[in-house]
């Protein structure tokens, strides 16, 4: 059966898992680079990953295209506007006809059920690189990121300030499945999606919703941000005072464990929803999160492939 990745429960715990001690393997390996000679078993040869993207991107684009060639693949990169879906054809058509030239599809879109609808025509895996709904590869490198600096998943505490979005909804999804548990702050109006919470809770995480910034941040073994706008809501600033108290500065982050890590999907907007100081602080784990998108890609496209 054809693999999909719409969101993280496609996958299931173990296969995140996997992934997880994949990237890790292929890290290491990595790091010796140029001397050593990584990824020597080229498992992706020959084999092409077309990536549609309806939204901008860097880490997302980039990390995918770098793991296929490191794979031994290679991407190509469809602007949606200038493809024929940009002038209304059917999502379903151009799964159909992209499933017979390229061997897996990639898509950044604004409308969740765009991925599904292509995942429901694609005879070749669909990997969801950011919906409105959720982030689902973002995930897997927050994990890994978790996981290498020393935390167990299990039992962990994360802690999530500021907009309720598609970045926390897919916190909410491996938080059930990794049986860690969620602190989220989020103002009145921007919680998360009730199906993602019910979710994390009827697979035994912990999840509480809090309008309380402090009370979230509280004993977390990790603190998570993202912007306070996403992609698509250039014109809801009126969301920015909402937030304001939810800004992961020195004073939340002091809440936390003391050895608590922060992490940001990014880009990040300093001096919106975190501040410099935590942003450049030793706590900080972004840049490396934002790698580890490249050493997590490459696990989510060999599961992907049937080939982990
Ligand atoms: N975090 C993330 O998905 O970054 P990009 O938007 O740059 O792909
Ligand atoms: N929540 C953000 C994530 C960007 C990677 C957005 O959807 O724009």
């Amino acid at each position: 059966m054809t693999r999909h990745l719409l969101n993280l429960a496609d996958a299931g715990g173990d296969a995140i898992a996997m992934m997880i001690g994949d990237a890790i393997d292929r890290k290491a390996a990595r790091a010796e680079w140029p001397k050593g000679r990584p990824d020597t078993d080229r498992p992706l040869d020959g084999r092409v990953l077309a990536m549609i993207f309806e939204k901008n991107s860097t880490r997302t684009r980039v990390s995918f295209d770098m793991a296929m060639r490191q794979l031994g693949g290679t991407s190509l990169v469809m602007e949606g506007a200038s493809t024929q879906l940009g002038r209304g054809e059917s999502v379903a058509d151009t799964a159909r006809v992209l499933s017979r030239m390229v061997d897996a599809i990639m898509i950044r879109t604004d409308d969740h059920a765009k991925a599904e609808e292509m995942a429901r025509h694609a005879t070749v895996p669909v990997i969801n690189g950011l919906t409105d709904q959720s982030h689902p590869c973002q995930i897997v490198a927050d994990l890994l990121t978790v996981v290498e600096r020393g935390k167990a998943l299990p039992g962990l505490e994360v802690a999530w300030l500021g907009d309720g979005n598609n970045v926390l909804n897919s916190v909410l999804e491996a938080a059930g499945l990794m049986k860690f548990n969620v602190r989220a702050g989020t103002p009145q109006g921007y919680d998360p999606d009730d199906a993602f919470v019910s979710m994390a809770r009827e697979a035994g995480a912990s999840v509480s919703l809090t309008r309380d910034a402090e009370e979230a941040a509280a004993g977390a073994d990790v603190v998570v941000t993202d912007t306070w706008i996403s992609m698509g809501q250039e014109h809801a600033h009126n969301k920015l005072a909402a937030m304001a108290p939810y800004q992961v500065n020195a004073r939340l982050m002091a809440c936390a464990k003391p050895d608590a890590i922060f992490l940001h999907c990014l880009p990040a907007h300093i001096g919106e929803e975190v501040t410099e100081d935590v942003f450049e602080s030793a706590q900080s784990a972004v840049f490396d999160e934002a790698e580890n998108r490249l050493h997590a890609q490459k696990s989510i496209l060999l599961w992907a492939f049937g080939l982990l």
